[in-house]
C-alpha cells in the first residue's frame, strides 16, 4: 500500500500543507501573509492569528489538488520547531487534532530537516537528480547559517555553525539600515545585479574551523555608509547597487570559503543548498562555479522549495514514517530545536 503524507508547515509567516505519495509530491499549498508588510518584519501575534484562519482552507486545497481523502492518508508530519511559538502551536494543534479525528499517526519535524531533504522531492515531470549520502548542506536562512554533514535522512552533523547572526539576519538587518525595505535578502539580490561586485571591500570575520560569523561585516556596513553619508548626503542613494553587489559578494565569499574548506576536509563531492538565502542568485551562481572548479555535483533547491513549505516538511516526515517514528499526542512546539 502506498504511504500518503500530509505536511504541515506553519513555523513563521507561511501556512502551507503539501501531499506525498512514497515520495512523489502531489499537491503543495502555500499561504503567505501580506500583513506583515507594513510593519518591516514578521509581527508574531499577527502570524498566529493568520494561520489559524488559513490552516482549514490550505489543507483542504491541497488535500484536494492531491485528489486524496482524508481517510486516505497514512500519516500527518507538521513543523514542530524552531519557530514562533504562537504559530507553531497552530500547525501543531491542527495536526493532533486530524490525527486523532483519522487516528493515524502524527510526526513532528525539524524545519531544518525539511530544507536539508529538500532535494529528495520528486515531482512528476521532473527528472529525478538526489545527492548520495554522505553530502555536505549549507543551511542559510534568517535562523541559521550551517554547514551539515548528512550520511543518511535522519544522520547529521553539524561541522559548522553560526556564533552571532545568522546570514539572513545580516541580509535583512543591513537593508533595514540601508532603508531598502524587508525582506531584505531578495531586496539586495535584486539591487545588486544592477551593481559591480567588486568596487567596495567589506571585513571577513577570522573565525578558526568551520564556524561562521556574520556580525562584523554588519557592523562594518553601518561604519562605512555612515562615513560616505558625512561626506556626501546622496552617497547611498547614488551608490546603492554596487553597496548591494559588493555587500552581497563579501557574504558569499564568508559562506564559501568555509564550504570549500569542510569539503576538502571531509572529502565529500555532493554539495547541497537549503534555506530562504539558497534563494540568492550570487550565491547560487558562485557555489555552481566553484563546483565545476573541484569536481562537486551540486544540488539546487528549486525556488519554491527556498522558501517555506510543506512539501519539505512531507518528505521529511515521510522518512521518518519509514524508520517507524511517531510523536505522542502530548508534543508540545518549540521556538528551539537543536536537535534533528
Ligand atoms: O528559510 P527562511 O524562509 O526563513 C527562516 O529564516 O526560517 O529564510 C528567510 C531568509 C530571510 O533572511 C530572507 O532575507 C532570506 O531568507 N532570503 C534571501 C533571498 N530570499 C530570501 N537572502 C538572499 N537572497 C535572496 N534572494
Amino acid at each position: 500500500m502506498a504511504d500518503i503524507i500530509l505536511g504541515i508547515e506553519s513555523s513563521c509567516d507561511d501556512t502551507s500543507a503539501a501531499v506525498i505519495r512514497d515520495g512523489w509530491l502531489l499537491s503543495n499549498v502555500i499561504a503567505s501573509q501580506d500583513v506583515h508588510k507594513a510593519y518591516g518584519g514578521v509581527v508574531p501575534e499577527l502570524a498566529s492569528r493568520a494561520h489559524e484562519l488559513n490552516i482549514v482552507p490550505v489543507v483542504s486545497e491541497a488535500l484536494s489538488r492531491a485528489g486524496v481523502q482524508p481517510a486516505d492518508l497514512t500519516a500527518i508530519a507538521f513543523t514542530r520547531g524552531p519557530g514562533l511559538l504562537g504559530s507553531l502551536l497552530v500547525g501543531t494543534s491542527f495536526a493532533k487534532a486530524l490525527g486523532l479525528a483519522l487516528d493515524i499517526p502524527i510526526i513532528m519535524v525539524n524545519h531544518l530537516q525539511g530544507h536539508i531533504l529538500a532535494d529528495f522531492i520528486k515531482e512528476p515531470g521532473v527528472e529525478v537528480r538526489q545527492p548520495a549520502f554522505p553530502y555536505l548542506c549549507l543551511l542559510v536562512s534568517g535562523g541559521n547559517s550551517q554547514i551539515v554533514r548528512v550520511d543518511g535522512p535522519l544522520e547529521y552533523t553539524i561541522l559548522g555553525q553560526t556564533i552571532d547572526d545568522a546570514v539572513g539576519e545580516a541580509f535583512d538587518k543591513c537593508s533595514k539600515m540601508m532603508g531598502l525595505g524587508y525582506p531584505g535578502g531578495p531586496v539586495i539580490d535584486r539591487l545588486a545585479k544592477e551593481g559591480n561586485p567588486r568596487r567596495f571591500k567589506f571585513a571577513k570575520p577570522r573565525i578558526p574551523g568551520l564556524d561562521y560569523s556574520f556580525s562584523g561585516i554588519k557592523t562594518s556596513l553601518l561604519y562605512f555608509v555612515r562615513d560616505e553619508m558625512a561626506k556626501d548626503p546622496d552617497f547611498l542613494q547614488n551608490n546603492k547597487e554596487d553597496i548591494c553587489a559588493s555587500f552581497q559578494n563579501t557574504l558569499v565569499d564568508i559562506l564559501l570559503d568555509k564550504l570549500v574548506k569542510a569539503a576538502r576536509q571531509t572529502g565529500i563531492k555532493d554539495i547541497t543548498i537549503g534555506g530562504g538565502v539558497s534563494a540568492n542568485s550570487c550565491l547560487r551562481g558562485r557555489i555552481e562555479a566553484e563546483g565545476r572548479k573541484r569536481g562537486w555535483r551540486t544540488f539546487l533547491p528549486p525556488f519554491k522549495f527556498t522558501t517555506d513549505n510543506a512539501a519539505m516538511i512531507a518528505i521529511a516526515g515521510y522518512f521518518r514514517y519509514q524508520a517507524g517514528e511517531s510523536t505522542p499526542l502530548d508534543v508540545a512546539p518549540v521556538s528551539r530545536m537543536a536537535n534533528f
